[in-house]
Parts: C-alpha cells; structure tokens; sequence
C-alpha cells in the first residue's frame, strides 16, 4: 500500500468527560497512547495534523503536527482544516486507536471520486424507542447505520460545509453531517468492528485486547 495522499486531521482535543480518565489522546492501551495508535495507519501520511487540549504539551517523537483545539469537536476540525495543505483529508477521531490500513484505503478511494466519503457498520442489535422506562416503537435496523471515522472529503468542499455551518449556527458531531446540510452527498463504504469508539470503562477491556492481538501481529492491519 502506498503513501496516503492527504492531511489527516485528528481531532484529540477532548477532555475525555464520559470516560473520567482525562484526555484521551494520552490513555495508555497496550503500551501505546491513543493518539499513537490513532497515527499508526497514517504512518505514511503526506501531512498529519492534531487538535490538543488548550494547554497540553505535545508529544515527543510523533510525526505530527499539533494546534490547539477548540471548545468542541467542530472548532477542533474547523482550526485543523485551516491548516491543511492538501486539496484532500481525511477526519478521524483519537477515540478510535484501532483502524486498518484496507479501511484508510477504502474511504480514501472513494472520497477521491464522490468528494465525500464514510465508514458505516450496520446496527446489529434490535433497535427501540423508549417509552419512559418501557419497551416502545422498534425501529427497523436494516434502515440504519453507524458511523465512524476517518471521514474523507475534498478539503474545499469541508471547508465550505464548515463555513456554512458557523454561520448558520450548526453543530453536528462528525463531518459528514456538515457536508449533508450543504446538500452535497456523502458515499459510504464499509467500516469496520475494530474501529469502534473508546467511550466508556468497558471500551477500555476491549482495547486491551485489540491492542494485544495488534501488537503481537502488526501486518493484521
Ligand atoms: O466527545 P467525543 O468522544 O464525541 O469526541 C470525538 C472526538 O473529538 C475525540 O477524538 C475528541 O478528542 C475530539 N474533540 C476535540 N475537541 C473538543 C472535543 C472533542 O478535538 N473540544
């Protein structure tokens, strides 16, 4: 597999609120920081691009560039699309240490010709509307998917969806949801289970053992 021909841009300036651990970015997993796990698949990045919380100090030895982030996911995106040199990026959150080469290639491939593209996984629980504490209306889940990151756009075209967005009082917790309220559509393409989002304590077992297995077997990804 080649170079990766864009700017990634992570953004891993969160403070970690829902996991009580403080900034992800720096949790260790496997003897890796998220964020190195994060930066792994982009090994041969053309330009990467990090958000830190206001403050931190960045870490030594990564081949990265850092800025501070802002008050939210969007600000944190929206300072690091400035930066970018690249008429390509591809957005991808810290919270996900575990992506596959295949899955950049894959995303990268098809943002090249749609402008816009996503990882998607389908939802593999039976899916409900509560009703106060009670079993409600169940949505058909075949109508549904999840989406992770990296996301990947024309970084003219996420520029725009930004802009937009700022001035209309937008918020939205990925990118492609920018995109989508530009009226520009959004290709998706297969994600991936191992990519999930470290978010609770439990996430933490499973990146335990995802890094154990990474690490023992690194041409796996
Ligand atoms: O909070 P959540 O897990 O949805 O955050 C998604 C990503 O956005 C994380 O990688 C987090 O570090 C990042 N983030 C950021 N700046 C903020 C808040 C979150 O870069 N102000």
């Amino acid at each position: 597999m080649g170079r990766v021909e864009a700017s990634v841009l992570i953004p891993a300036a969160g403070n970690g609120e829902r996991l009580g651990l403080g900034p992800k970015a720096f949790l260790r997993v496997g003897g890796r920081t998220l964020l190195e796990w994060a930066l792994l698949p982009f090994r041969e990045a053309a330009e990467v691009l990090v958000a830190l919380p206001p403050g931190a100090k960045p870490p030594e030895g990564l081949r990265a560039t850092f800025l501070e982030g802002g008050r939210t996911r969007q600000e944190s995106v929206a300072r690091l699309l400035e930066a970018a040199s690249l008429p390509l990026v591809l957005v991808h959150d810290v919270a996900r240490p575990f992506v596959s080469r295949g899955l950049v290639e894959r995303v990268l491939e098809a943002a090249r010709t749609a402008g816009a593209a996503v990882p998607v996984l389908p939802v593999p629980d039976t899916l409900v509307r509560p009703e106060e504490a009670h079993y409600g209306e169940v949505v058909p889940r075949e109508g549904f998917r999840l989406v992770q990151t990296p996301q990947g756009f024309f970084t003219a075209l996420l520029r725009e969806a930004h802009a937009y967005a700022r001035k209309r009082g937008l918020s939205a917790t990925d990118d492609a949801q920018l995109v989508r309220a530009l009226g520009y559509p959004v290709a998706l393409v297969e994600g991936e289970r191992t990519a999930f989002k470290v978010t609770y304590r439990e996430d933490l077992l499973l990146a335990e053992a995802v890094a154990r297995v990474w690490s023992a077997w690194p041409q796996g990804r």
